[in-house]
């Protein structure tokens, strides 16, 4: 058995963020979203990984993730030249992959299920192909599955207006080798991807055995600005370790569960957890509350943040204004003339996004 994690992909929701680098390396509390692919994959026991990476921003996750080692995996590193569907990227993969069956995995997908469960299904009853599902209220966003009370999937749709269920795709799949055919029986949809909807429909189709199990856990793509922030939310909920390793002078005031990595100073401000704070930070002056990841290498002085994500070398200097919801990306600077401003000055990015709320 083998994994294919797919990491490649425009990143069009999270531009700004993603002109400069992958989406799945943007942190959710201070780790990168597809090392927790890689992990969740590793404690099934699949050590075998493939990432499927773009041409653009492939080197970065290369030089982060590197061959696995650290996460316990052997990873091989296949370039898709171009973003041409989930279904392609198999395609590309396919030496890789070789006859093993293998589980496909969505770089920016987090779920909270084991994977074990859907493996030992997958495998005892030697399906050709088995989906995770999940209810959603809006399934007209999404890949969308028609199931019997046995949960064989008898149809699947893209972005249905008429949605035959509310069950939508999760982005974890698990495949037999004769998903290869199936690939190469199929054309690129009207967008010109070849879809991976249609790769299954095409198993179904041709009478193979394609079944598929509910979540019973949270499911998050973190493919947009929300989403990133839900996961990071549920993450530091669930997985939070309170340890404090920087330096707190005694006007500080932490509470709750706060982590603090090495050479992170902390000068006269409070924190309220669930927070994450990475490494050789300089936070003073500061209020940082629930729900706040900041990265290694961070300035904040005479800020107030709560519910946001500051990737490393962010910079939030004198915003005496409550920030909340946000994203910031890494070395960004905001800064607050100390008299109460009379203008607005920017250098903003293309695709950004500013709400003076
Ligand atoms: P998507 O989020 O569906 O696509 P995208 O990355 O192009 O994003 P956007 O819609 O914001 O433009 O892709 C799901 C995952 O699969 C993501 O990790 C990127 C990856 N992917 C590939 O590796 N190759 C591909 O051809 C496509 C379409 C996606």
């Amino acid at each position: 058995m083998k994994a294919l994690i797919l990491s490649g992909g425009k990143g069009t929701r999270l531009r700004p963020l993603t002109y400069t680098g992958a989406k799945q390396l943007v942190p959710v509390a201070n780790k990168p979203i597809l090392w927790y692919g890689i992990e969740s994959i590793v404690k099934a026991g699949i050590t075998e990984i493939g990432i499927i990476i773009s041409p653009e921003t492939g080197e970065e996750i290369r030089r982060k993730t590197d061959n696995g080692e650290q996460l316990g995996a052997n990873i091989t590193y296949i370039v898709q030249d171009e973003p041409l569907g989930l279904a392609h990227a198999v395609k590309v993969a396919q030496s890789f992959l070789g006859d093993d069956p293998f589980i496909m995995y969505l770089g920016d997908n987090l779920i909270q299920d084991d994977l074990n469960l859907f493996l030992d299904k997958f495998k005892n009853k030697h399906l050709d192909g088995l989906i995770l599902l999940r209810s959603v209220p809006n399934p007209t966003a999404f890949g969308v599955a028609e199931v019997d009370n046995q949960g064989r999937v008898l149809k699947l749709v893209e972005k249905p207006k008429n949605p035959p269920s509310n069950l939508a795709l999760v982005g974890v799949y698990f495949f037999s080798p004769g998903i290869h055919e199936a690939i190469a029986n199929i054309q690129p949809s009207a967008r010109g991807e070849l879809e991976i909807t249609d790769a299954i429909q095409e198993l179904i189709d041709s009478e193979k055995i394609v079944e598929s199990l509910q979540l019973n856990g949270w499911w998050l793509d973190t493919g947009k600005k929300d989403d990133l922030l839900e996961a990071n939310r549920i993450i530091l909920d669930t997985n939070l370790t309170i340890n404090k390793l920087g330096n707190i002078d005694e006007n500080s005031k932490i509470s709750g569960r706060v982590n603090i990595k090495e050479g992170s100073k902390i000068i006269n401000s409070t924190i309220r957890g669930p927070v994450i704070i990475g490494e050789n930070c300089h936070i003073e002056n500061c209020f940082i509350g629930p729900y706040t990841s900041i990265g290694d290498q961070c300035t904040l002085i005479d800020a107030d943040i709560e519910h946001s994500v500051l990737l490393e070398g962010a910079q939030v200097l004198e915003i005496h204004q409550r920030i909340v919801d946000s994203l910031i990306g890494q070395r960004a600077k905001l800064e607050m003339a100390p008299q109460r401003p009379k203008a607005l000055r920017f250098m903003v990015g293309d695709d950004s996004h500013i709400e003076l709320v």
